[in-house]
C-alpha cells in the first residue's frame, strides 16, 4: 500500500480547478507583490483568527524574527522559550544577539511547562516565546498571567498550530502577538515559503508592516532596519482557496487524530495528550516508545513513511553550545526528543491506510 507522509497531491488534486485559477490570475495581473490577493487574505486570516490584524511574510521564521524587532529585543536581551522546538524558534533570538532562555516541557503536552517559568525571569527578560507544537496550543492562560505580572509581552509560535484552538479561541489570537508558518507541509501550506504575524495592537502592526519592507515608512525612505519579509501574491493565492476550505480539513485532521489515539489503545505505545481546553490540529501525529529504532524500521519495512519531530533538543545542539547548557540541563526534553515519532497525518489519510499503519504498529508494540 502507498502512504504519503503528507498528502499534498492529493490535495492539489481536490481544489486544483481553483487554485490553477487564482495563480493564472496573479500571472496575467502581473501583480507579484502586494495588492488585491494579499489584502483578501490578510483580512481573512484576521478574521479566522479572531485577532485584529493579519500580516502575511515571507516565512514562519521570518514571523517570528519581525515579532522581536518589533518588540526591540536585540543584544544582551533575554527570551524565555522551550528546547524542545524546531531550531527557528531560538534561531531567530540569536540572530538578533539575545538570548534563549530554555525552560524544560510538560510531560503530557510537550509544551514549555508554565509552573517552571517565573524562576526563569531576571531583570534582562524581555519576552515570553512558548511554542504550541504539534498543533496544540501551550497554556496560554497561564502563561499570559506570569508575563502580565512581569510586565512582558508573549509571542505564540504557533508554526505548527495555526488552525487549533484554546478554550473557544483560536492559536495566533491568544497573546500579544501569534507567529504562523505556511511551509506546504504546514496545516494550512503555501506552495513555497510563507508566513503571517497576528496582533490585535495598532502599533505593532504598523511597525512590523514596516520591518518587513526594509523598515519603510514611504518610498525610500527608511524609519527603521528591516527585511525583506513579504509574502508574494501567488502564494497569497494559493492559501486564500486553500483557506475556504481548512475548516473542513482542520475537522478531518481531529478526527484522524482522535481515530489513531482510540485505535492504538492497548499498544505500548504512548498517544498524544490532548488536554480538554484543547482542539489539536495535529500538525504532526507525534506517538512515544521506548525502543523508536524497531518500531520505526518495522513501519518503514511495510512502506509506511515516518520522521522524528525532533531527535535533539536545541540546548544540545552544537550551534547553541556557546549558551553553556549541558546533557541533563531540561531531562524531559531529552527522554522525549528520544521517543517520540510521528506518523503520516493528512486529511487525505483514508481509513483503510490508516488501519494498515495501526496493524503494523501492533505487531511490534
Ligand atoms: C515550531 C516551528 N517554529 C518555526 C518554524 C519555521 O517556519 P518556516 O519553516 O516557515 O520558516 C517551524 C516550521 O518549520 C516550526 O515548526
Amino acid at each position: 500500500m502507498k502512504i504519503n507522509f503528507i498528502d499534498l497531491k492529493a490535495q492539489y488534486q481536490a481544489y486544483k480547478e481553483e487554485i490553477d485559477k487564482e495563480v493564472l490570475e496573479v500571472m496575467a495581473s502581473a501583480q507579484f507583490i502586494g495588492g488585491e490577493k494579499l489584502n483578501r487574505l490578510e483580512h481573512d486570516l484576521a478574521a479566522y483568527t479572531g485577532a485584529k490584524h493579519a500580516i502575511g511574510c515571507s516565512s514562519g521564521t521570518d514571523a517570528l524574527l519581525l515579532s522581536l524587532m518589533a518588540l526591540d529585543i536585540g543584544l544582551g536581551d533575554e527570551v524565555i522559550t522551550t528546547p524542545f522546538t524546531f531550531i527557528a524558534t531560538a534561531e531567530v533570538i540569536a540572530l538578533l544577539g539575545a538570548k534563549s532562555v530554555f525552560v524544560d516541557i510538560d510531560e503530557a503536552t510537550y509544551n514549555i511547562d508554565p509552573a517552571l517559568i517565573e524562576s526563569a525571569i531576571t531583570d534582562k527578560t524581555k519576552a515570553i516565546l512558548p511554542v504550541s507544537l504539534y498543533g496544540q496550543c501551550a497554556d496560554m492562560d497561564a502563561i499570559n498571567a506570569i508575563a502580565a505580572k512581569h510586565n512582558l509581552p508573549v509571542i505564540e509560535d504557533g508554526c505548527q498550530s495555526f488552525g487549533a484552538s484554546y478554550k473557544g479561541k483560536k492559536s495566533c489570537s491568544l497573546s500579544t502577538i501569534g507567529c504562523t508558518s505556511f511551509f506546504p507541509s504546514k496545516p494550512l501550506g503555501a506552495y513555497g515559503d510563507g508566513g503571517a504575524v497576528f496582533t490585535s495592537d495598532d502599533a505593532l502592526v504598523e511597525k512590523i508592516k514596516m520591518l518587513l519592507n526594509h523598515g519603510q515608512n514611504e518610498r525610500y525612505k527608511h524609519k527603521f532596519i528591516g527585511i525583506n519579509g513579504r509574502l508574494d501574491a501567488m502564494q497569497a493565492a494559493v492559501l486564500n482557496v486553500k483557506l475556504t476550505y481548512f475548516d473542513a480539513e482542520v475537522a478531518k485532521r481531529e478526527e484522524i487524530g482522535e481515530r489513531y489515539t482510540m485505535l492504538l489503545k492497548g499498544s505500548s505505545v504512548i498517544t498524544p495528550a490532548v488536554t480538554e481546553d484543547n482542539h489539536s490540529v495535529y500538525a504532526q501525529y507525534s506517538i512515544r516508545t521506548a525502543d523508536r529504532k524497531t518500531l520505526s524500521a518495522h513501519l518503514q519495512s511495510k512502506g509506511i513513511p515516518v520522521a522524528v519531530h525532533y531527535p535533539m533538543p536545541l540546548h544540545l545542539q552544537e550551534a547553541f553550545a556557546y549558551l553553556g547548557y549541558q546533557k541533563g540541563g531540561f531531562p524531559l526534553s531529552e527522554k522525549i526528543s528520544e521517543e517520540i515519532m510521528s506518523l503520516p497525518m493528512s486529511p487525505y489519510l483514508t481509513q483503510e491506510q490508516q488501519d494498515y499503519i495501526i496493524s503494523a504498529i501492533k505487531e511490534v508494540s
